[in-house]
């Protein structure tokens, strides 16, 4: 039955359904159809859970912590945030400047409800993670874009984000290493950037640092409050065991920021999903204080199939494909195959055009650039195995080398 006139809010038709979720879905589907597909869609790491982690989370349900929490979490995980931050950031967070929320989402979720007035600006650079626009725009807000280019490697320039600048301007989501283009900033690039903001002091930053640990060849991974501390009262740095400890489906992001805004959160949190799961936040704790072996070992597994598949898709016909420092994703440019047509008369006339067809003729599942607010590109993520990323490659290569 369809649903009354009306029935949806006017700010869920302001939002997007998420385009890496459909392109799983739809990988998915032809999946299940029988297909041969490939997916290079989901934004997840394909190894387990660690085993201490594990085992940390089965401790707390045999000791009855099934209940209810603060509703910002147990003082034990603030704790292990506030310790991360100052031994792997050098940052003083004290334990009530620390907040967790189920997710990395919800905390830029929870940040931007609490913030946002019909009117304020949002700056993101382009290619962005695809949840930032809908999420300001369902809180409310208005996203300003900044666009960077293939030529300054995807990386945010001062003179683009001094252009996005308005005196509306209330945040500016920052992102490094950035989902979908795996670029991330060094410290000189990244003090170009807080210098600009330093001039504007309405301005806040949303730092979104889920990728922290995957970087690669030796890449130093800097967060803005470290390299311009003046920025501290107005940032809120967040982070969580998502990505880093391959824990997506536990839900536990965190942040650390400015004391009455994480008072704002805990309200709108308070009154909307409460604690996150009490189980998963013990076993953050393991991830966070326990062994950080995993972390290493991963990253290097990472590497090695960022590798494989820049080399083989710069072998392609008519893609470019940057060397990203880190993440898990690769943004290829397709310019040189717009305008070609497949042998079934296609035309490539769009990125979009160009994933749809290489779907349906070669089963590989990738993410349109458009989705991602920069085009022409797409999205390839390599957490995946790496048997399935060289077939993938070098079907990608027989695709683009039959388009005429
Ligand atoms: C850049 C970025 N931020 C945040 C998140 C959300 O993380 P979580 O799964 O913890 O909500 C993701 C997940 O894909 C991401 O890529």
């Amino acid at each position: 039955m369809a649903l009354p006139e009306n029935f949806l809010s006017k700010s869920l038709a302001r939002v997007q359904p998420s385009a890496t979720i459909a392109v799983t879905q739809k990988a998915r589907d032809l999946k299940a159809q029988g297909r041969d597909v490939i997916g290079l869609g989901a934004g997840e790491p394909d190894f387990d859970t660690p085993d201490n982690v594990k085992a940390a989370a089965i401790e707390a349900i045999n000791r009855g912590e099934t209940k209810y929490t603060a509703v910002d979490g147990i003082p034990e995980l603030k704790e292990a945030i506030a310790a991360k931050f100052k031994r792997e950031n050098g940052l003083d967070y004290s334990v009530d400047e620390c907040f967790v929320a189920p997710g990395g989402k919800p905390i830029i979720y929870n940040a931007m409800m609490a913030t946002l007035n019909p009117g304020d600006e949002v700056v993101i650079p382009t290619p962005y993670w695809v949840s930032y626009p809908d999420i300001v725009l369902l809180a409310g807000g208005e996203p300003k874009f900044a666009q960077t280019t293939i030529e300054t490697s995807f990386k945010l320039t001062p003179d683009a984000l001094e252009a996005a600048i308005t005196p509306k301007t209330k945040w500016l989501i920052f992102n490094s290493p950035s989902n979908p283009s795996g670029a991330a900033y060094s410290r000189d690039e990244l003090k170009k950037l807080t210098d600009v903001l330093m001039k504007h002091p309405h301005v806040w930053v949303l730092t979104d640092d889920m990728y922290e640990h995957l970087v690669y060849d030796d890449f130093e991974f800097v967060t803005p409050v470290q390299v311009e501390p003046g920025l501290e009262d107005r940032t809120l740095t967040m982070n969580g065991v998502s990505k880093a400890y391959a824990m997506t489906g536990w839900r536990i992001g965190y942040c650390a920021g400015p004391k009455e805004l994480i008072g704002a959160m805990r309200k709108l949190q308070s009154q909307s999903t409460s604690n996150p799961t009490s189980i998963s936040q013990w076993a953050a704790v393991e991830a966070l204080n326990g062994t950080q072996d995993f972390i290493p070992k991963n990253a290097a597994v990472f590497k090695g199939r960022r590798d494989l598949v820049v080399s083989m898709l710069n072998q392609a016909t008519g893609i470019e494909c940057p060397t990203p420092e880190g993440a898990f994703y690769v943004y290829p440019s397709c310019r040189g195959l717009i305008g070609k047509k497949t042998e079934d008369g296609k035309v490539i006339d769009s990125d979009e055009a160009f994933a749809t067809a290489l779907l349906e003729q070669e089963g590989v599942a990738v993410v349109h650039g458009e989705a991602f607010g920069l085009s022409p590109f797409f999205r390839i993520s390599y957490a995946t195995s790496t048997e399935a990323l060289e077939d993938a490659c070098a079907r990608i290569q027989r695709f683009c080398a039959s388009l005429k």
